[in-house]
């Protein structure tokens, strides 16, 4: 009895020690990563509520890695194996701000021959018990893959990562700091040339010499194109597209009663496509190289730091604090601090935190507690 009240009290001053950690390290100006040595949920259990900007992590995959300290991911059933995942989900859930998001990366398993599903049936239980939003599905094309010597099925190269957020409105996303940068306007020969070239010569000349146009609607479409140069020329619109009656290729439904562009085509002759002059955002599959886990000492299964840079940029504030629970060899807690974030990193191996301490150059981490 007396141990065990002995016991309860040591837990109790572990406890307070992580919460106190954290706190401390919430108001400290420096963002050198923080690492928690334990249990995933027994060290999230201890972070304080809506305290978390962005969750990026790769927890192990079912039943095909041994970690050097065991954990989740040794399940017997596969069942099993995602309501343990689930379990973390709820917690991440409660630390993170109502404005925050969560990035999960996971790859699927063969059983008896069969694609477990294992990342969508997991998703798609966050969604329906959780009440999680999911906003994007990235395909991660790793462009090569391990050992296959299957002949009978695909080779298998890609990973998903789901990005969830607590509420469907209202959660931080910088898109500005995603984008591809936009090239600029030119001003060539004395005529406007857009970011791609476009310069209106050839619409004009379409316009002009069109059959499916009447006078009237060859008059709007010539005048609405110098409108769209003119906006080019003060730097409103980089780029554009004309799409003119019976010219080009449309991309839309032919029916009018579907498609807006369509009505526009059958009612005006013409309408325009225009680019953000902010640049594009990126698409939803990544065509990222898995690290090279030879340079590694032990661990199996890094994240290559690009595959954590879209997530932290667009989604953790410049003040915010990035988590990841399943921190492994620390990556997104490099490419957060990198990036100017404060990070925090949980993994029950402490050799890989070891690694992960020594990844920030030159800097001395708040060591791990
Ligand atoms: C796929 S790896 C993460 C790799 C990491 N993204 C990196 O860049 O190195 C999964 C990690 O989860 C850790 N892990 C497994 N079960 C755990 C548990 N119950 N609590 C905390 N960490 C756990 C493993 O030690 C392993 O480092």
């Amino acid at each position: 009895m007396a141990t065990k009240h002995k016991e309860l009290i040591m837990k109790e001053l572990i406890e307070n020690e992580i919460t106190n950690q954290f706190i401390d390290y919430q108001e400290d100006s420096s963002i050198v990563p923080l690492y928690f040595s334990g249990d995933v949920l027994e060290m999230l259990s201890q972070l304080p509520d809506d305290s978390i900007d962005c969750c990026m992590t790769s927890p192990p995959y079912w039943g095909q890695r041994q970690y050097s300290s065991g954990g989740i991911g040794l399940e017997d059933s596969f069942e099993d194996f995602i309501e343990h995942l689930l379990n973390v989900t709820l917690e991440v859930q409660r630390v993170l701000k109502d404005t925050g998001s969560f990035w999960l990366n996971m790859g699927d398993t063969y059983k008896k021959k069969s694609l477990v599903g294992i990342p969508w049936r997991i998703a798609i239980a966050m969604m329906d018990r959780q009440k999680w939003t999911l906003r994007n599905n990235v395909i991660w094309n790793k462009h090569k893959g391990g050992l296959d010597s299957s002949k009978d099925r695909l080779r298998t190269i890609h990973e998903n990562i789901f990005h969830f957020v607590k509420k469907p409105k209202g959660y931080y996303y910088n898109d500005e700091a995603i984008r591809t940068k936009a090239r600029k306007t030119k001003v060539k020969n004395g005529a406007v040339v857009s970011a791609t070239g476009v310069t209106g010569v050839r619409y004009k000349r379409q316009i002009e010499l069109s059959t499916s146009l009447n006078d009237n609607e060859k008059d709007k479409a010539l005048k609405a194109l110098n409108e769209v140069l003119a906006k080019i020329q003060l730097g409103e619109v980089s780029d554009f597209r004309m799409i003119i009656r019976n010219q080009q290729r449309t991309t839309h439904s032919d029916s009018a009663k579907v498609s807006g562009r369509a009505k526009e085509l059958v009612e005006k002759g013409f309408y325009f496509l225009f680019y953000n002059p902010k640049g594009t955002l990126p698409t939803d599959v990544w065509d990222i190289i898995p690290e090279d886990t030879q340079k590694r000492e032990k661990h199996f299964a890094p994240f290559p730091k690009d595959l954590c840079r879209i997530p932290i940029l667009a989604t953790c504030p410049e003040n915010g604090i990035v988590l990841d629970p399943f921190c492994g060899t620390g990556t997104a807690m490099t490419v957060a601090y990198e990036l100017g974030r404060k990070s925090i990193g949980i993994d029950i191996a402490n050799d890989y935190l070891e690694i992960a301490k020594k990844r920030i150059n030159g800097q001395q981490t708040l060591g791990i507690f």
